[in-house]
Order: structure tokens, then C-alpha cells, then sequence
């Protein structure tokens, strides 16, 4: 199967109230525990790759790996740029095959943001390629981007409303409390947030910062209309932590392979577990 667009899955993942995970690839070894946990699941997935993890892997490297495991899994995936920062890197990745772009305009000012939003949309509908739009600011540490916690803006509701109503984009990513990274502590989500858009607009909410959020906040969020969740620390964490292990208990280990395939199994571990409690298993 060819890599589709998220609009493959995510208009029902919001009529049946299920989530598909989006996550992030950053090397073979995520890509291949990624799309084994799926199989077993039979879950819809989306691959997130950001910019950072972009100039790591290569864009024709990543979109090798993205469509080998389309083809080698027959599931519905997407693979999707994760808050691409321009119009011109969204529309290099679609030349390169992607299917699917996040235009993250966040840190421009609301009427910049919906103006710079829409003609990623035109242009990436044109060409059958889903986009997600922010709005508001979500805090924590992913690749190159850092937003303090105080910086992070909760997005306005009915802001987030008229971004939907003017832009068109097929899912919208609202700041809501979660974060890049792991917690301090547990994450104060404004679910009534998520719940008022949701209501409003035909499209699912996206949940960014899914590591680290307790199983019931993931539930009801997804009770009150998010649709996608990302997902990447938990996977980095349980891939280095399984190396660290390997590596402290043999200091002769040279061959990749033995700290890596731990590794890899750790992560298909998180994913399997992510997919069933987002209750897209079955869903492909
Ligand atoms: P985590 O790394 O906190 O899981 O967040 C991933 C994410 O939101 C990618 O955009």
C-alpha cells in the first residue's frame, strides 16, 4: 500500500472516538518498531519526522523507510513533517513524498499565522497531502526548539475555532498544557479547551507531548475529541535505556546489533501499548 494521507483515518478515529498515534522517526530502528508494533496491533500510524530528525536520517532515507513499511505492512500510514517551520521545507518534503505536513506557525501573530496556514493548505490539498495546523504554544524541548514553560500559551478557543473555520486544515494542534519531554510532575490539560473546539469544528484536535501522560488523562482526552497524539520521548527513552543496559553489563559488546535489537524491542513495547490505549488496534 502507498503512503496515504491522514485524512485516510483520522475523520473516523474522530466519529468512533479513537486516537492514531503519530510516531516520531528518527532512525531505521524506530521506523521498523514502529510498524511492527502496528502490524500486530493492525493500527493506523503516523510517522512524525521533524526537521531536526530530517537533516539526521536524510529526506530520501526517511522516505524509503516510511514507504518499505508500507509496503511491507499493507497499513494505512502517513508520513507526516512535524512542525515544519516554512512553506518552503513542507512543500520540499511533499516533492520528496511525503504524505502528509504540519505547518507550525505558532510564534507568528494569530492573523500571520492563519494567512501563512492557508497557502500551505492550498498548495499540499492540491497534491492530496493533509496538513495540521497550531495554535497557542506548547512548552518543553523537542530537537532545536525549546519554549520555557512560562512562554507556553494555552491556545484561546475561539482563536482556535476561526484558525479552523479560515484555514481549512484537516486536524489542529492546540496548546493545552501537555509538553515536549518528560513531566516534572502530571500535566495540567485543559480538557474544556479541548472539548469547545472539538464541538465546534469537524476535525480532530491534536495531543502533542504524549510521553509521559497518565493512561486516564490520554482516555478522556480523547473522550473530548482529540483524534491524533505524538509520541516520541518514551520511545527514545526506552531505545537508550535498553542500550545503556547492554552496554553496562558487557563492555566488550561491539557489534551494534546486540544493544540494538533490545532496543528496537523495548520500543515496539511502547508503541503496542500507545496503539491500545489510544484504541486504534483493529482499525486499519
Ligand atoms: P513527546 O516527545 O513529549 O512525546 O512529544 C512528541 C511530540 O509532540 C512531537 O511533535
Amino acid at each position: 500500500m502507498p503512503l496515504v494521507s491522514m485524512n485516510e483515518f483520522l475523520p473516523k478515529a474522530k466519529a468512533n472516538k479513537f486516537a492514531v498515534g503519530q510516531f516520531n522517526m528518527n532512525n531505521l530502528e524506530f521506523a521498523q518498531a514502529i510498524v511492527e508494533a502496528a502490524m500486530i496491533e493492525k493500527s493506523p500510524f503516523i510517522f512524525g519526522v521533524s526537521e531536526g530528525a530530517l537533516k539526521y536520517m536524510g529526506i530520501e532515507f526517511t522516505v524509503a523507510l516510511a514507504e518499505a513499511a508500507a509496503k511491507k505492512s499493507g497499513l494505512p500510514i502517513a508520513l507526516h513533517l512535524d512542525h515544519g517551520s516554512s512553506f518552503e521545507v513542507a512543500m520540499k518534503c511533499i516533492r520528496a513524498g511525503f504524505s502528509s505536513v504540519m505547518f507550525d506557525g505558532s510564534h507568528y501573530s494569530f492573523e500571520e499565522n492563519i494567512r501563512l496556514t492557508k497557502e500551505v493548505v492550498k498548495a499540499a490539498h492540491a497534491m492530496g497531502v493533509s496538513v495540521e495546523g497550531e495554535l497557542g504554544t506548547i512548552g518543553g524541548v523537542e530537537d532545536d526548539i525549546s519554549v520555557d514553560e512560562e512562554d507556553a500559551n494555552l491556545a484561546n478557543p475561539e482563536e482556535a475555532i476561526r484558525f479552523w473555520e479560515e484555514t481549512g486544515v484537516d486536524c489542529v494542534a492546540i496548546a493545552v498544557g501537555t509538553a515536549h519531554g518528560m513531566y516534572a510532575g502530571e500535566p495540567n490539560i485543559r480538557f474544556d479547551i479541548i472539548e469547545q473546539v472539538a464541538r465546534a469544528i469537524p476535525v480532530p484536535i491534536v495531543l502533542h507531548g504524549g510521553s509521559g501522560v497518565p493512561d486516564e488523562m490520554i482516555r478522556k482526552s480523547i473522550e473530548v475529541g482529540v483524534g491524533k497524539i505524538n509520541v516520541n520521548t518514551e520511545n527514545q527513552v526506552a531505545c537508550t535505556e535498553s542500550i545503556r543496559e547492554v552496554l553496562g553489563k558487557d563492555a566488550k559488546v561491539y557489534d551494534p546489533r546486540k544493544y540494538l535489537t533490545p532496543a528496537r524491542n523495548a520500543m515496539v513495547k511502547v508503541v503496542q501499548s500507545k496503539i491500545q490505549l489510544f484504541g486504534s488496534s483493529n482499525q486499519a
